[in-house]
Formats: structure tokens, sequence, C-alpha cells
């Protein structure tokens, strides 16, 4: 099997490419990257020399060189996860975001029906599903719950996920669609609420929560999101959507708390700052589809990843350092200069 993974070198598509190519031994890794910010080719070292990994910098919405490269591998299956996937950034340019997950997604599906696949797969989020009340624990996402987006990251996904629909019932495309909740884990870019605080704790700068921290994420940790993407994608059904989560709700402020026990680190570094436009309230996934069809759940309790993830960034300085001393500062001081 030949298998195309889109935005590989970013946090979970290379999570997803290590994990692969330990599980097959006999299949072929194909990495296809623009090395946009969040892409660090630094993070793809360690399988760079795997006679069975090749990566290729391209960008999705280049219909010429994604074409060449079909034509030069032929891949069974095309993975994408190659987004731009920060809602922040999405929330100060929108139009990036509109390109790259809309048209980029609809060039990869262009590709698979020119050359054919035996399955293409979305790399989706419950973002789409918009948000669900504080007040009302009874009440998660499911594969029927109605698309109903609140940023233009989310929309973007939205629209890609209704093309991915679309391509099955008009070309009998076959896809399948993950739609996640919060992965942490290994290579997480430091913009995002996890590493941005481990990395923050450990020079002592302040920790910035939006509003009262009171919004409620469910995390799981990205080796359980790579091992559903992998059951989907082999066993999953053609046209159809799975929801993936942790079961794991948990409100901001406790999870900064909990990082902030982890590394020992004060709570006084802890600061209210002004809240995120449009911010969602609360996820939470049924992820009952994708068990009783596949047989998945996810295996890492938030104790143990976490602790795992405050250990990754500790061990591996050099990779983040190397990111927070580069370009990235002009978007931190943006950000989060006045605080
Ligand atoms: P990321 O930002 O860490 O990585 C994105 C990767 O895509 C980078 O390597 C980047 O270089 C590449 N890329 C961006 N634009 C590209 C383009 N035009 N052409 C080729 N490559 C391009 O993102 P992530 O957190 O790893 O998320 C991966 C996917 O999973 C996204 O589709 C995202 O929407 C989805 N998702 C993420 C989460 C999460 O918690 N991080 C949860 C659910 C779903
Ligand atoms: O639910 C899946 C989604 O999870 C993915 O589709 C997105 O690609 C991914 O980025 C993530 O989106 P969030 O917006 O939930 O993640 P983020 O890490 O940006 O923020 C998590 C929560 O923490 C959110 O409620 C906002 C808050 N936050 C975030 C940052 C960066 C803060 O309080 N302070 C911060 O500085």
């Amino acid at each position: 099997m030949t298998v195309i993974v889109t935005g590989g070198a970013g946090f979970i598509g290379s999570n997803f490419i290590f994990y692969m190519l330990k599980r097959y031994p006999d299949y072929r890794i194909i990495c296809l990257d623009k090395l946009t910010y969040a892409g660090n080719f630094s993070t793809l070292a360690s399988v760079m020399d795997n006679p069975r990994f090749r990566f290729v910098r391209a960008d999705i919405c280049d219909r010429k060189a994604v074409y060449n490269l079909f034509e030069e591998e032929h891949p069974d299956i095309v993975v994408n996860f190659a987004a731009e996937s920060h809602v922040d950034r999405s929330i100060e340019n929108p139009c990036l975001f509109l390109k790259t997950n809309i048209i980029g997604t609809a060039t990869i599906m262009d590709a698979c029906r020119e050359y054919g696949i035996i399955r293409y797969h979305q790399v989706s989020t419950d973002e789409v599903y918009g948000d669900l009340p504080l007040d009302r624990p009874d009440l998660l996402f499911t594969e029927e719950t109605p698309i109903r987006t609140s940023s233009p990251y989310s929309s973007s996904k939205a629209a890609a996920d209704l093309l991915v629909l679309a391509y099955h019932r008009t070309y009998g495309l076959p896809v399948t669609i993950s739609r996640c909740s919060n992965n942490y884990g290994p290579y997480h870019f430091p913009e995002k609420l996890i590493p941005l605080m481990i990395i923050n704790a450990l020079s002592d700068k302040p920790l910035p929560v939006y509003g009262e921290g009171i919004n409620v994420r469910d995390w799981l940790y990205v080796e359980d999101h790579c091992k559903a993407i992998d059951l989907i994608i082999h066993k999953g059904r053609a046209g159809e959507v799975y929801n993936i989560g942790g079961r794991n709700e948990m409100r901001n402020i406790d999870v900064v708390k909990m990082i902030c026990d982890a590394l020992g680190k004060p709570y006084t570094l802890i600061r209210f700052v002004t809240d995120r436009k449009g911010h969602d309230l609360r996820y939470a996934i049924d992820a009952t589809k994708i068990h009783n069809e596949l047989g998945w759940f996810p295996e890492t309790k938030f104790a143990d990843g976490i602790k795992k993830t405050v250990q990754w960034y500790l061990d591996n300085r050099e990779w983040w350092e190397t990111i927070i001393s580069g370009e990235y500062q002009n978007y931190y001081e943006k950000m989060y200069g006045n605080i």
C-alpha cells in the first residue's frame, strides 16, 4: 500500500506518519507538506532515511504539483491533514483558511478522482458542530448534530466536509471523514493552549487564559487519534462520518493548573486576558459509532498523557526553542505582547 499523508510535517500528521511506518512494515508513506509556519521539517528527521518514506514539499492548492505526485506514486490511500488549524489566526486572516482548507481539499480530491484511490480520508474537527452550553453536561455532539460553526476556521473545515460528502455522492469517491476533539501530545505547535502553557511556565512567563478559563474542551492523546484514523481508513464504511473524542472534558483553567502542578510552578503565573472573539463554550464528543463499529476507544488517560507530554517538552527543548526564536516571536508579541 502507498499512503499519501498531507500536512505530515505538522502536529497530528507527523504523529500519524510515525505510527503508520511502525504499524505497517510493508507500507510506503509519502508526506506532502507546504511547510508553512506550522510545518517543521525537523519533526520528520527520524524517518527521513527510511526507504519506505518520502517527503515532498508542495501546496495542496497547487494542482500541477499534486497531480505530478499522484502520477508518480499512484497512492492507494490519501489522508488529508493539511490545513490552517489555529482558530485565533483564522480570526485575523480568514481568506487563507478558505483557500487551504476548502480549495486545497477539492484539489486533492480531484487528483483522487483522476488517478483512482481505495480511500480518501478527511481529517476534520468537532468544531464543525459549533459549541454546547456549559450547563448541559448531558448534551454531546453526535454525527447527526447539525453543522453550526463559530469561527472562520471551523467554517472552512465544515465547508470542506460538505465538499467531501458531495464528491462521494456526485462522483462515487470512496471517502470517510473523522471529526475529532482537541488533541495533545508530542510536536504540538507552541501557539496552542497546552504547549503554550508548558513552554511559558518553564520560563516563568505569564500564562494567558482567555476570559474566565471556564470554556471546556474534550482532550484526546494524539496517538489515540492516529489509531482511530488507522481503523477508519481500513475498516470504516465509505461515505460515513466518524466522531472521535477523549470522553475527557476539562475547563481550560483546570488544564493550566495541572500543567503548573506537573512543573512545580505557582498559579500566580496565570493571567486572565481578553476573551477570544466568538469563543466556543464547550466541546464534547459522543464516540459511540466508532466504538460500536470499529472497536475504538481512547486508551490514554489525561493524567498519564499530560505527564508524558510535559516530559516530551522537557526532553525536546531544541525542537520548540528553534520555533519560538523565529517568526513565531512576531505572532506572540501581537497576541500576548500586553500581558
Ligand atoms: P498543524 O497546524 O500542526 O499542521 C498543519 C500542517 O499542514 C503543517 O505541517 C503545514 O505545513 C501543513 N499545511 C498547511 N497548509 C498547507 C498547504 N496549503 N499545503 C500543504 N501543506 C499545508 O495542524 P494539526 O493540529 O496537526 O491538525 C491537523 C489536521 O487535524 C487539521 O486538518 C485540523 O483541522 C485537524 N484537527 C486538529 C485537531 C487538534 O486538536 N490539533 C483536532 C481535530 C482536528
Ligand atoms: O476541537 C478541535 C480543535 O481543537 C481543532 O480543530 C483545532 O485545529 C485546534 O487548534 C483546537 O482548537 P481550540 O481553539 O480548541 O484549541 P486552542 O489550543 O487554540 O485553545 C484551547 C482552549 O484554550 C480554547 O478554549 C481557547 C483557550 N486558550 C487558548 C490559547 C491559545 C486560552 O485560554 N489561552 C490561549 O493562549
